[in-house]
């Protein structure tokens, strides 16, 4: 089944609209801005957070302008975030093309990053709708917020710089622990997800009750496409589009391996996961963690994770509007990110 036709039927006009404003809104007169936009254009991406917000304004009542405004102020700050994060994770590869990084600097693209972000708050101001405006500059400093949490997990924030005073440990949580892992991946990925649905739901006027579930939907989804996102890690990167076996090196260990640990804590295995953090891994040393993890199930419990958070979606939308198309396009939504191949 061609789960993307599903999610799209209800919407397919809509998502034409939602791109031509899109382009409308990033496009600039300054050259090197314009050179960037139209390079992350040529691939645009799955466009999954549009798919959601619109879906649910559609369920709660209809799409308005108010809704087109959240969807690319959301998908602005999005595509922002990624520019940032190929600096962060220094990746050259995205989308199946050279990250803005790559294709032009670091500095072009941390500063186009800006801009978008910028430019993602300048579209949500249009929506004139306070609650909205608030939520989406919470869920800009919750993506950060993530990003820091999982650099300080990962042991990369760096030599702590004179004016400190004394050791600092930035890293309050055990990076081997499951719930240090669903607290970044939470405030890194699933915020996005989660403020998408529930923006679409207060765009079409919806009762708080049925934000908040909407809200539910989008964290669940979230959690799961971030776990599917760390099970391609330890896969071959030639479909997916972008570099896998990356997590390890940038000293982040994600919910398979964490899980393998907790099963065998092998003395071997821990020492290599410290190195992890260490940043002191080799190659070969990463293929054999990526083995050790395959071999005491690390996958299969992240896969499992991950289909009981899709079911913990799924069951929310008893609680939305009913409305059998998007109720069908929702639930093929939720198992296409479980089941997607990139
Ligand atoms: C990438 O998201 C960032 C993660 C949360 C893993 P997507 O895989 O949805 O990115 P695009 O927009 O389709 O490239
Ligand atoms: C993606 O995070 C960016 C954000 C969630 C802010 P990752 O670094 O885990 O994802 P990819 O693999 O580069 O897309
Ligand atoms: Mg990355
Ligand atoms: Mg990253």
């Amino acid at each position: 089944m061609d789960y993307v036709a599903t999610i799209m039927q209800p919407i397919e006009a809509e998502m034409s609209q939602f791109r031509a404003r899109f382009e409308q809104v990033a496009s600039s007169d300054n050259p090197l801005l314009q050179a960037v936009v139209d390079h992350t254009l040529r691939r645009g991406g799955k466009q999954m957070r549009p798919m959601l917000t619109l879906l649910m304004a559609k369920l709660c009542g209809g799409i308005t302008p108010v809704a087109y405004h959240a969807t690319v102020a959301l998908e602005l700050l999005h595509t922002a975030s990624l520019m940032h994060d190929d600096v962060v994770d220094e990746s050259d590869v995205r989308r199946g093309q050279p990250s803005v990084r790559s294709a032009f600097s670091n500095k072009t693209a941390v500063l186009s990053g800006d801009y978008y972000l910028a430019t993602a708050l300048c579209e949500v101001a249009q929506t004139r709708h306070l609650r909205i405006i608030d939520i989406v500059a919470h869920l800009g400093q919750s993506l950060a917020d993530g990003e820091l949490l999982q650099l300080a997990s990962s042991g990369q924030v760096g030599p702590v710089k004179p004016h400190a005073t004394g050791p600092v440990n930035f890293d309050t949580a055990s990076p081997f622990a499951e719930e240090s892992y669903y607290r970044i991946i939470r405030k890194k990925t699933a915020s996005l997800f989660a403020t998408c649905a529930q923006t679409g739901a207060l765009a079409a006027n919806a009762s708080d009750e049925i934000a908040e579930n909407a809200r539910l939907f989008g964290e669940y989804i979230g959690i799961c496409f971030q776990i599917r996102d760390d099970i391609f890690d330890y896969f071959d990167p030639s479909e997916i589009g972008k570099p896998t076996g990356n997590d390890l090196r940038e000293g982040k260990l994600t919910l398979p391996i964490i899980h393998a640990l907790q099963t065998c804590p092998d003395a071997t295995a821990l020492a290599l996961a410290a190195q992890v953090r260490s940043g002191t891994i080799s190659t070969t040393e990463i293929a054999h963690l990526i083995d050790f993890t395959k071999a005491h199930g690390g996958i299969d419990y992240a896969t499992q994770a991950m289909h009981r958070y899709r079911d913990r979606a799924l069951d929310t939308l008893q609680y939305l509007p009913h409305d059998d198309a998007i109720h069908t396009a929702l639930a093929a939504y939720a198992n296409c990110v479980v089941e997607r191949r990139k």
